[in-house]
């Protein structure tokens, strides 16, 4: 299980995340929605260990992030993958998602680069290992961005709007990918502005104000008149939402 307990971050003298309590248990897809400054993305990268808690614990299966000898084997278990890509640009595709394989699980390069072109491939982009990423489309580098995060075997994929920089149509292929994702079972923390999609494929949906998770509900429950929709901040953001 991926749990936050009570976790509090600041900046400066702002409050980014307020006693945040998470958990997410092994092949449920957890969706988390909130406005822009919410506090979701500094959510994940606690998650990740890239921020240090003020505050609370959090743990991955039973690996606290907060502790440094048990970071790395927390890590090992939750894959991030980023809103804007972050491909290493003078590595292919595949030498991008083979590194970490090689040099942290010790994967031999020939089994690690034979489980990329799977998992290239189960992405779309079976001719494409060799290319750049500058030779790919944003959607091809964000599918080879989710594949270098597959490759380590995570136990819970954590997702931070990786089709917030995409056109509708490289959108669509990628919301294509988390959802066969989904349905295969991958554990997912999906942090997103495309309700719909949540809608579809969580199996909970949060939400988060001002750095407080306000709502924790099944998604039926959440998008219903008697649970999320009334509480008036989230009819508010989903009414906005839908307009835009
Ligand atoms: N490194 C930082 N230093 C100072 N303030 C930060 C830092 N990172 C984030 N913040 C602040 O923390 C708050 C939450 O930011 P965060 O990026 O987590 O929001 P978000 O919910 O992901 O928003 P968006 O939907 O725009 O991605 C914002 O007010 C932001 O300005
Ligand atoms: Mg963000």
């Amino acid at each position: 299980m991926l749990k936050a307990e009570n976790v509090r971050k600041v900046f400066g003298s702002t409050v980014v995340l307020d006693g945040v309590n998470l958990s997410v248990q092994p092949g449920e897809v957890v969706s988390i929605l909130g406005s822009s400054g919410s506090g979701k993305s500094t959510l994940i990268r606690c998650i990740n260990g890239l921020e240090k808690l003020d505050g609370g614990r959090i743990t991955v299966d039973e690996f606290d992030v907060s502790k440094p000898r048990e970071l790395a084997e927390a890590r090992k278990r939750s894959g991030t993958v980023f809103q804007l890509f972050n491909l290493y640009p003078h590595m292919t595709a595949l030498q991008n998602i083979t590194l970490a394989p090689i040099q942290v699980l010790q994967q031999p390069k020939a089994e690690a680069e034979r489980k990329a072109r799977a998992l290239l491939a189960q992405v779309g982009l079976g001719d494409r290992g060799d290319a750049y990423p500058a030779q790919l489309s944003g959607g091809q580098r964000q599918r080879v961005g989710i594949c270098r995060a597959l490759a380590m075997e995570p136990r819970y994929l954590l997702l931070d709007e990786v089709t917030s920089a995409l056109d509708p149509e490289m959108t669509a292929d990628v919301l294509g990918i988390l959802a066969d994702l989904a349905r295969g079972g991958t554990t997912m923390v999906f942090v997103t502005h495309e309700i719909e999609f949540a809608r579809q494929i969580s199996n909970r949906i949060v939400f988060l104000d001002k750095g407080k998770l306000v709502v924790d509900l099944p998604t039926a429950a959440f998008f219903s008149a008697k649970g999320g929709m009334a509480v008036p901040r989230i009819a508010q953001f989903l009414s906005k939402m839908r307009k835009d």
